[in-house]
């Protein structure tokens, strides 16, 4: 049976990030419960990366599966233009009660890559509807904003773009302070970034629509990490020169780091914020990008012209409404951040003693995140040493994937201290 389905597996599947010439099979899931996935012979996986980061409160939670079902009986689809439902409105409501006031009007869709091209395009419009034109953007380098060719315009320059370097937007980056425990040239690095910001901003501040920014931390550029007092220093300038700030928490939203946004962290907030992946728990594909007032009002008008002519079939899906609603009840329920706190506490004393014991650099830790690097160049995106690391840790039931040289941890947040401990005690042996 197993071999039936991987051989149709082979024939009929493309799969994402790989490559079907030197790849092994897929693991062939068979269900998965909390923190943990399970094949078809019984093997169980820790999943450590909370499924490409979108787990939160761990799979198959019976209180999102009722939701889910229940919502699935009553209207499982409609068209959101001339049509609404009271799952959307209760999660637009209760998404807008999460954030700060001026955050206030939120626009379906349906994964982290819509939300960042429509968070994009109104940046462009809301100049255009006020008879200007400003349609180039500012980001850091490193960055990641999905693989959609608007925000591929604003991310990272890895070999993944290469094909198709030639008709993507070309926009003005900068540099990535990034900090580390004990590291004493972070002040250095923040000045730079800050001159090179400034430099951008004085000549092409007319051409600037907006700024993209994943805040505190970048993920898929190897979950590096920059300080808040920066950050909040950045945002002022971008603010005071009046360039729109799009905060992208499609990965730090729902408590990854500590807080339930990365903007919680912050002073300074953003005028526009990209939310996914963790928005339904896990569960359901759904976005939402979200507005300050003054720029929504620009496309209420008399004129057609001046609408948001955009929309994807699935936006606001009302079993995807229902299963989000369910996920942000249930941070109450488990009492989320108390449990988020202990996993930064045990990823804390975890890494002080593989740091003691392993030649490993650049440790990073923010809420239920924790990063280091190996000390090893081989170690590249894409290379088999990680390929075959990733193996390993397989074989020892863990998820992880590797970035390059840098390892990185983001359980589920139910997963209890012992097993984490266990999961670094495995860590250490293999890194070993
Ligand atoms: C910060 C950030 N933005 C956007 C995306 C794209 O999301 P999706 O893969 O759902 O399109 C990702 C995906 O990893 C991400 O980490």
């Amino acid at each position: 049976m197993k071999n039936k389905i991987l051989k149709k597996d082979s024939k009929f599947i493309w799969h994402p990030f790989t490559q079907e010439k030197s790849s092994e099979a897929p693991i062939l899931v068979k269900k998965a419960k909390d923190e943990k996935i399970i094949d078809i012979d019984g093997n169980e996986y820790i999943d450590l990366i909370s499924s490409w980061w979108v787990n939160t409160h761990g799979h198959c939670r019976e209180e999102i599966i009722k939701e889910i079902s229940d919502q699935a009986k009553s209207i499982e689809q409609v068209l959101f233009a001339g049509f609404t439902h009271e799952p959307a409105v209760n999660l637009a409501e209760k998404l807008v009660g999460l954030l700060p006031d001026k955050l206030n009007k939120v626009f379906f869709s349906d994964n982290g890559s819509t939300s960042v091209e429509i968070a994009m395009k109104v940046a462009i419009q809301y100049w255009y509807n006020k008879g200007k034109k400003k349609n180039k953007f500012m980001a850091f380098d490193g960055g990641y904003h999905g693989d959609t060719l608007g925000a591929m315009s604003v991310g990272f320059s890895s070999g993944f773009y290469e094909p198709f370097k030639e008709i993507i937007n070309k926009n003005f980056f900068f540099n990535f302070p990034e900090n580390w425990f004990g590291n004493n040239q972070v002040e250095l690095s923040e000045k730079e970034s800050i001159r090179e910001v400034k430099n951008i901003i004085n000549k092409e501040k007319n051409n600037i629509a907006a700024v993209i920014i994943e805040p505190l931390i970048q993920g898929a550029g190897g979950m590096r990490i920059c300080r808040k007092e920066f950050l909040n220093k950045l945002i002022k300038i971008f603010k005071d020169s009046g360039i729109i700030v799009i905060f992208d928490e499609v990965m730090t939203g729902f408590g990854r780091t500590g807080k339930m946004f990365a903007l919680d962290h912050l002073s300074e907030k953003p005028d526009i914020i990209c939310l996914a992946k963790s928005l339904t728990g896990g569960y359901i594909p759904l976005a939402a990008t979200i507005f300050n007032e003054e720029i929504h009002k620009e496309f209420v008008d008399s004129n057609f012209k001046k609408t948001f002519l955009h929309g994807h079939t699935f936006t606001a899906n009302p079993i995807g409404c229902s299963a989000a609603l369910a996920s942000l009840n249930l941070f109450a329920k488990d009492r989320t951040f108390k449990n988020i706190k202990k996993i930064e506490d045990t990823h804390k004393k975890c890494l002080s003693m593989l740091s003691k014991r392993s030649t490993i650099k650049k440790i990073r830790i923010l809420g239920s995140i924790a990063a280091f690097d190996l000390d090893e160049d081989r170690f590249k995106y894409g290379s088999k040493p990680v390929e075959d690391l990733k193996k390993k840790f397989l074989n020892k039931g863990l998820l992880l994937r590797p970035i390059g040289k840098t390892i990185y941890l983001m359980p589920p947040f139910c997963i209890k201290k012992k097993v984490l401990e266990d999961c670094y005690k495995i860590i250490e042996e293999i890194i070993n």
